[in-house]
């Protein structure tokens, strides 16, 4: 066990944590210059074109140090807040990780929100710059702010660079310097910490874990301490770069794959702890929390017919995706759907696209809200996933939304925008640290439904690019809540319901209808867009009528062109949902969160 290292490596999103590790992975002589071809550290297709990590891979490497074996345990975290309860179980299962900071860029707001999570684990920290071969690296300049922002001593950073290979090599020997070799009972009971869960569809649910106490053995009978269920261990691996390695037994201080044979995920929860089922250990490893999802959207298939296809593609996902819920929602606007919950706006983009890329469907999706708690006058509380199920006003008594702490660091340059934005966001403000003269941390409490709402592409736009941001949900807490429903052609349209603080509802209804108009097509005839609070109108709009047929003016003319013109405005329609008469395109749906 003196041997074990593991670790995990935490960055902001482009600072070279795919890049760095498979460095790392090469240098250990674990798989060659040409299988490196392609990054090995993201295997899902979404991921390599985005370039983000979303499920944790880990990887056992070998590495000798003056002529003594070591076992280096890399151990990936999904990196993004939405994700923030996987990585806080992938650096449970971790004694130490690396903290790469771009030397051209600096301490961004996800290094922070990731180092907070490391901390509570008592992990030791090894500040990384990387990046040093770019002519605008500023080393030094970055380690003063990893001392400012973070508070731990940088004057030991490992400058590298994962692009040429610089630096490499003495990072691993830091690695095995300074990293805490794995404690742990090798005599005691099996206690083990699931940090990762997938689905394979030869092996069937798989979970990746780290032993802390005993070791989990080969036909070895299992318990899963949050279900009480027990299963028999079918098989065991060692997660390698290229392949799975089988072994009879994952001992205290490693981290391995276990195989139950299990078809279902859903079972081999992230977070729950592994045990013996005749002589189960007293605790398990930390607190067991199923994933809650933040985040809620209605998804429809703009093809009626779909909607057993969108069911079943769900129900795939899911498989392999546990913190995925749903439940079928109809809404008078756009028929039989799913409302669906995801851990945040990320989550739920991925999941959109899998769905329309790898199961061929056309969906329409309407804007996200998050989950309101409902007190009524009666006494009851109710969870609101869907503004426009939100009670009529008189048989509320109060509401409380969800908040986020928020963290921004942004150029100085910035800084009064940011907070004239943050403040019109309701945010309050917790802290203000200058990381150095042009270079500002600010910390905030924000309603997550002002985040939800064009809060990034703001923040990005009035920075011009430069401010980072990351959050993660604290609590509930009351607000003045209304519901604003919208018209259109006199009939409501229960998808563009939203909920807003009361003071805004008159300018956000105004702003609402407004940008409506705009994305409107014309129709045949005047179509009405109307903004209400309950049943008092507040704003109005009017879409023109388009007078006369488009094809009108093809009459007579060439043939090509007007098939030309009929199949544009068929191609057009592909994500139109029809409101009454009314045809509406995909983006009235997420004009709602549009707030100018
Ligand atoms: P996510 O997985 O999206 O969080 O990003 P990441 O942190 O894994 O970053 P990734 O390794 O994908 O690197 C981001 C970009 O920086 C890529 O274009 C890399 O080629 C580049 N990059 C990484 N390390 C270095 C380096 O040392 N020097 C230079 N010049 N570029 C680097």
């Amino acid at each position: 066990m003196k041997n074990i290292r593991n670790f995990s490596i935490i960055a902001h999103i482009d600072h070279g944590k795919s890049t760095l590790a498979d460095r790392i992975i090469q240098e250990c002589g674990s798989v060659t210059e040409r299988e490196m071809g392609k990054q090995m550290m993201d295997t899902m297709d979404i991921e390599q074109e985005r370039g983000i990590t979303i499920k944790a891979q880990s990887v056992r490497l070998d590495y000798v140090k003056d002529g003594e074996h070591y076992v280096l345990n890399l151990i990936d975290t999904p990196g993004h807040v939405d994700f923030s309860y996987e990585v806080s179980k992938s650096l449970a299962s971790s004694d130490g990780a690396l903290l790469i900071v771009d030397a051209a860029q600096g301490v961004e707001a996800q290094t922070i929100a990731n180092v907070y999570l490391a901390l509570d684990n008592d992990l030791e920290l090894i500040p990384v710059i990387n990046k040093i071969d770019l002519p605008a690296a500023e080393p030094e300049r970055v380690a003063e702010e990893i001392e400012e922002a973070i508070g731990i001593d940088a004057t030991d950073a490992c400058l590298v660079s994962a692009k040429t290979g610089v630096g490499i090599r003495e990072l691993i020997d830091a690695i095995v310097d300074r990293i805490p070799a794995p404690v742990g009972d090798p005599e005691a009971t099996t206690k083990a910490i699931i940090y990762d869960s997938w689905f394979d569809s030869y092996l069937g649910a798989l979970a990746l874990v780290r032993v802390f106490d005993g070791a989990i053995k080969k036909g070895q009978n299992i318990k899963l301490m949050s279900s009480g269920e027990e299963h028999q261990v079918l098989d065991l691996m060692y997660p390698h770069p290229m392949k799975k390695i089988k072994t009879p037994a994952i001992q205290s201080g490693e981290i391995g794959i276990v195989v139950l044979g299990l078809k279902e995920v859903s079972v081999v929860n992230v977070g729950d702890t592994i045990t013996d089922a005749k002589n189960p250990t007293a605790e398990p490893v930390g607190k067991y929390e199923p994933a809650k999802p933040f985040v809620f959207a209605g998804i429809y298939p703009i093809d009626t017919d779909k909607f057993e296809d969108l069911r079943d593609a769900l129900d795939k996902l899911r498989l392999n995706d546990s913190s995925l819920s749903y439940e079928p929602e109809t809404s008078v606007a756009l028929g039989f759907g799913f409302r669906v919950g995801f851990l945040g706006m990320l989550h739920m983009e991925v999941i959109k696209e899998r769905l329309e890329r790898e199961y061929g469907l056309d969906l329409i999706a309407s804007a996200p809200s998050v989950i309101y708690k409902v007190y009524l006058t009666n006494g009851d509380e109710i969870a609101v996933h869907n503004p426009s199920e939100l009670p009529q006003v008189n048989f509320i008594d109060r509401i409380e939304e969800p908040y986020v702490r928020a963290t921004v660091i942004t150029p100085a340059e910035y800084l009064g925008n940011i907070i004239t934005l943050l403040i019109n966001k309701r945010g309050t403000q917790t802290k203000m640290t200058y990381l150095n003269e042009d270079r500002v941390m600010l910390e905030y409490e924000v309603p997550m439904n002002e985040i939800v709402m064009d809060f990034y592409d703001t923040l990005k736009s009035i920075s011009k690019g430069y401010a980072s941001f990351d959050y993660e949900p604290i609590d509930f807490k009351v607000g003045d809540l209304v519901k604003l429903d919208i018209k259109v052609a006199g009939e409501a349209v229960d998808a563009l319901s939203i909920v807003v603080p009361r003071n805004q509802a008159l300018p956000r209804g105004r702003v609402l209808v407004k940008n409506m108009k705009e994305l409107i097509p014309r129709q045949l005839f005047e179509v009405a867009v109307q903004a209400s609070l309950g049943s008092q109108i507040i704003a109005r709009e009017t879409v023109k009528s388009m007078g006369k047929n488009v094809t009108a003016k093809c009459y007579g003319g060439d043939i090509t062109r007007k098939r030309k013109l009929l199949e544009k405005q068929k191609a057009g329609k592909k994500r139109m949902k029809s409101i009454g008469k009314v045809q509406l395109p995909q983006e009235a749906f997420m004009s709602v969160l549009k707030m100018d």
